[in-house]
């Protein structure tokens, strides 16, 4: 059975939010998990790309789990908040979020944790910048 952290309330920045669609479904009619795990990745690689201040890669997906099926018509929302910074990679714990369309339920569908790497030119990691005062939070509401 899958095991997450228990939570009634998203934890993180909302990233991104989006409307499950038809063609976002698997043969069985439920909205396909490679699908959700591309929001979730897009949602992480937007925090990372602010964090490292220019290019970063996913290097690993780790803990990935899922909770319930998403429809067709929810309102899918991510959640990202930075947990762990390294010298050049940084881990970000990602809560996917539904809304089923016409009501105000809400519940988490799916969390992981991605970690990202800062790269330059060359696609060679390179260290994370320093985090100075007065800059933009760490975890930014975007
Ligand atoms: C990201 C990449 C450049 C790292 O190269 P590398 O030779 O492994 O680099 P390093 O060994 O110096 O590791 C760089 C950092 O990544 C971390 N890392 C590497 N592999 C990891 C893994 N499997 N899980 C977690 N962290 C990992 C290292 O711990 C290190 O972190 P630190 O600097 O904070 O201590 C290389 O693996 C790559 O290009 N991967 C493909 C990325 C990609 O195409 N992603 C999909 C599209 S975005």
């Amino acid at each position: 059975m899958p095991s997450a952290t228990p939570s009634t309330i998203p934890e993180g920045v909302p990233t991104i939010r989006v409307v499950a669609m038809p063609t976002d479904t698997n043969p069985a009619g439920d909205v396909f998990g490679g699908w959700i795990i591309s929001q979730m990745d897009l949602a992480a690689g937007t925090t990372a790309a602010f964090r490292a201040n220019g290019r970063a890669a996913t290097v690993a997906i780790n803990g990935l789990v899922f909770l319930e099926p998403v429809a067709v018509g929810d309102e899918v929302s991510i959640y990202t908040e930075i947990t762990r910074e390294g010298r050049t990679s940084m881990t970000i714990h990602v809560q996917t979020w539904r809304r089923a369309r016409h009501t105000h339920l809400t519940s988490k569908v799916t969390e992981g944790d991605f970690t990202f790497v800062a790269l330059d030119a060359n696609r060679r990691p390179r260290s994370l910048p320093p985090i100075k005062p007065g800059d933009a939070p760490v975890n930014p509401e975007i």
